[in-house]
């Protein structure tokens, strides 16, 4: 890949330019800017070894390991991360609001949280209504170390449904 001392990004509807020796090392993963130099402690960086989705941003709508990704690869790119969402969005607000009686809960410590809440985006971006299964494979790369992956999928069927009915022009079944 050629080399670059200069990249651009879009992140969360901004656009930074960072320069090599001054903002950035060769050797950076994404995470790492993102983390150090913008501040968005809200990627997680757990692993760094690819193996557990705490890093996941959005790359132009779709799900991406920061801490396995050359920050030079993300040149150009519309950069998303949890930073950029609230409890208006559907999914966070699923995630929230997942505690009632049979449906666990989908966060605890919430250090998990950002990655299932972004790879869901990812997937509800290409597939707004996901089987079961699909939710299952689409969060298979994630582990919640508190144990909340029955909530988490409730959440997420929660917030399809939700984006759902409202791209058909209805009613949602969330609450306003
Ligand atoms: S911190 Fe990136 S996958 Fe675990
Ligand atoms: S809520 Fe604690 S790791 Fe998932």
């Amino acid at each position: 890949m050629e080399r670059k001392n200069e990249i651009t990004m879009t992140v969360n509807g901004r656009t930074f330019t960072f320069r090599e020796g001054r903002d950035f090392e060769s050797s950076d993963m994404l995470s790492v800017v993102l983390r150090e130099r913008l501040g968005l402690t809200g990627v997680r960086v757990s692993c760094e070894q690819g193996a557990c989705g705490a890093c996941t941003v959005l790359m132009n709508g779709k799900s991406v390991l920061s801490c396995m990704l050359p920050v030079a690869e993300a040149d150009g790119a519309d950069i998303m991360t949890i930073e950029a969402l609230d409890g208006s969005d559907p999914v966070v607000d699923a995630f929230v609001n997942t505690y009632g009686p049979g449906e666990g809960t989908a966060m605890q410590c919430g250090y998990c949280t950002p990655g299932f809440v972004l790879e869901a985006h990812s997937l509800l971006n290409e597939n707004p209504n996901p089987t079961d299964e699909e939710i299952d494979e689409a969060l298979s790369g994630h582990i919640c170390r508190c144990g909340c992956y029955e909530g988490i999928h409730i959440a997420v069927k929660k917030a399809a449904d939700h984006i759902c009915k409202c791209k058909e022009g209805g009613e949602c079944n969330e609450k306003d």
